[in-house]
């Protein structure tokens, strides 16, 4: 495997250029499906923890029913975890649905921390390198997601590390970990360029994408193959496709997709509200009364007849007006900071807060 072309696992991906980052309780395989109806190439699933996977028949089940490759494809199963063993037995359980599976090493939690996954793998490479090569070793594709290191020299000699290894791409945040909550700061953009320079693997950048214009800056000053958004997909899961939709058409959608195939898949419905709440957020915010009806919501029928009022509510809006919650932070106390940043991306970022709430498959026991 180590000596096909670097770039052979990616062509079988079909060369994405748009990739839908891995986020905790948002990407649910009907939100997966529905970026990737508007022009997202490549989605990654939430990150699931390998402990979890292996030792909890329900969760393991929960998992794999999100997990659907004639409906999602491609899709990278992305795992946390620090132990080979489970590793291995986890990509070998999901195989048939993925062609690669990813590694998280970026996550900055403290439940990371405690569990030893994450960025904190980090701070011990040869735990990493010993892993990864475990992995290759046993014929299973694998690629990384990395944050940088404090000091970014580290970084390039630990991708290059990891390279040699044999990942078969890797995914840049280009933030280091104690750059959070308030401390988010701007993304490293230059690093990334280095990366892309040094290897010959293909690179994924990530990290404060939020407008058509970043996508094209990002390209060209970055050099990557791909470009992955978190947040402004929660937003608007229609981002890549660079057009403009209803975002309140689009919430209906969800819930179609929801309902076509209900049968299959459980219908997690904290997560479907958790979405209404982001899509509605400026609706919320001019008739607060939504608030209640949508935490009130306790199926998808329910859910379709908020979705209708708000709809109705905002028939006059105009498009734009209807997005806000992407640019919660904006205007924070960084702002005067940043604003010369070449991607001037100084937001909040909820991957930097410690109170995610965290579902299926990634609880530390
Ligand atoms: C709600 C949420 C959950 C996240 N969960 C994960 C995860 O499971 N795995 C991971 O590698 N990164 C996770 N992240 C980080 C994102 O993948 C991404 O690296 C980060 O949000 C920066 O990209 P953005 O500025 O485009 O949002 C999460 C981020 C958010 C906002």
């Amino acid at each position: 495997m180590k000596n096909q072309s670097p770039y052979s696992l990616w062509q079988e991906l079909g060369n994405p250029k748009y990739a839908l980052a891995p986020m905790v309780d948002i990407n649910d395989l009907p939100f997966r499906i529905l970026c990737r109806k508007y022009n997202t190439h490549l989605t990654f699933t939430q990150m699931y923890n390998i402990t979890t996977f292996i030792n909890d028949k329900n969760i393991r089940l929960k998992i794999l029913n999100d997990i659907n490759s004639s409906l999602d494809n491609p899709c990278i199963i992305q795992f946390c975890g620090h132990d080979p063993e489970l590793l291995l037995k986890s990509a070998q359980i999901v195989q048939s649905h993925t062609k690669c599976i990813d590694l998280n090493l970026g996550c900055p939690q403290n439940i990371a921390k405690r569990g030893h996954y994450g960025s904190f793998l980090l701070d011990h490479p040869d735990e990493v390198y010993k892993i990864l090569g475990y992995i290759i070793n046993n014929k299973i594709n694998i690629s990384c997601k990395i944050r940088l290191y404090e000091n970014v020299d580290k970084t390039y000699d630990f991708v290059k590390k990891i390279e040699e290894i044999g990942i078969k791409f890797l995914t840049v945040h280009g933030r280091t970990k104690l750059q959070k909550g308030e401390n988010v700061g701007k993304c490293n953009w230059d690093a990334i360029k280095v990366i892309k320079k040094i290897t010959n693997i293909p690179i994924i950048a990530n990290g404060g994408i939020g407008t058509w214009e970043d996508i094209d800056k990002c390209f060209e000053y970055t050099g990557c193959d791909c470009v992955m958004s978190g947040e402004k997909m929660i937003e608007d899961p229609t981002f890549f496709s660079r057009k403009k939709y209803d975002i309140d058409d689009i919430c209906l959608e969800y819930l179609d997709i929801w309902n076509k195939y209900e049968n299959n898949i459980e219908v997690n419905m904290s997560g479907i509200r958790g979405h209404m709440f982001k899509w509605f957020y400026t609706g919320c915010k001019a008739e607060p009364k939504f608030n209640q009806k949508i935490a009130l919501v306790k199926n998808l029928k329910e859910a379709c007849d908020v979705a209708k009022e708000m709809k109705e509510f905002r028939k006059n809006w105009n498009l734009d007006d209807k997005f806000g919650w992407y640019k919660r932070y904006f205007n924070k106390k960084n702002n005067n900071e940043n604003k010369n940043d070449i991607n001037n991306n100084n937001k909040d970022n909820v991957d930097n807060n410690d109170d995610i709430k965290f579902s299926i498959g990634i609880q530390e026991k």
